[in-house]
């Protein structure tokens, strides 16, 4: 399963690629926002960053413009992935984008009909929201469950499963279990998947019996 971060926060980017655990970036118009930075410098300097995709979504909404735009989003660098909404018009220029080769990330995923509909269009990644769905009572994780399943009749779908809006670390165990390709997840949910109580109590015990020996590694013959 690839590991994306879902943030437009460049010490974070830093910070969560230095662990080796991070296989590419999603942001949105509201992350880039929050960053307070231009948009296009931000992206390519995640790009020198990340090797791997780093999700840059198109603001218009009408297909000449997206398509536009996505141009220019997918010269910033190779691992752009030009980022559409899930509309008629998202669809058209994620076609369009994809037959000539770009990275494209289908987002706003509500519905398994929708993601057939972003297969077809050739898109390099669907985003079904786990959280935003859970948010007005629907089961996000079912969802998730519903693409997979309907990705795998059909093996010239080439596009993987994006789990997004990932609000706590049970949204990406469940999507794991049925084999989502990727998540993008918030810095902090990252962090959370690193956490037990169990596993600081026996290490604080075990560091404790350590000292207990008067030894070190690495000073040892
Ligand atoms: C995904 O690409 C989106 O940027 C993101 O996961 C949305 O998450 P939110 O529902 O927490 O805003």
């Amino acid at each position: 399963m690839k590991f994306f971060v879902d943030t437009g926060d460049i010490a974070e980017i830093k910070d969560l690629a230095s662990t080796g655990l991070l296989d590419g970036v999603t942001t949105n118009p509201t992350l880039i926002a929050q960053s307070g930075k231009n948009f296009l410098k931000l992206i390519a300097e995640i790009c020198e960053v990340v090797d791997g995709p780093v999700s840059a979504e198109v603001a218009a909404t009408d297909y000449a413009t997206m398509l536009k735009e996505g141009q220019k989003l997918a010269k910033i660098a190779k691992n752009v992935a030009v980022k559409v909404p899930l509309t008629p018009d998202g669809l058209k220029v994620c076609k369009a984008l994809s037959d000539n080769g770009t990275q494209v990330n289908v987002t706003l995923c509500f519905s398994s009909a929708q993601a057939i509909l972003a297969a077809k269009a050739g898109a390099t990644f669907i985003s079904p929201f786990v959280g935003r769905l859970d948010d007005v009572g629907q089961d996000g994780t079912q969802l998730i469950k519903d693409i997979v399943q309907i990705y795998k009749q059909y093996p010239n779908f080439k596009t993987e499963v994006l789990i997004a809006s990932i609000r706590h670390p049970i949204h990406l165990v469940d999507a794991a279990k049925v084999g989502a390709h990727v998540a993008t997840i918030p810095p902090k949910v990252i962090r959370q998947l690193y956490a037990h109580p169990l596993t600081d109590k026996g290490l604080a015990a075990f560091v404790a019996d350590w000292a207990k020996t008067g030894q070190t590694i690495l000073d040892a013959a």
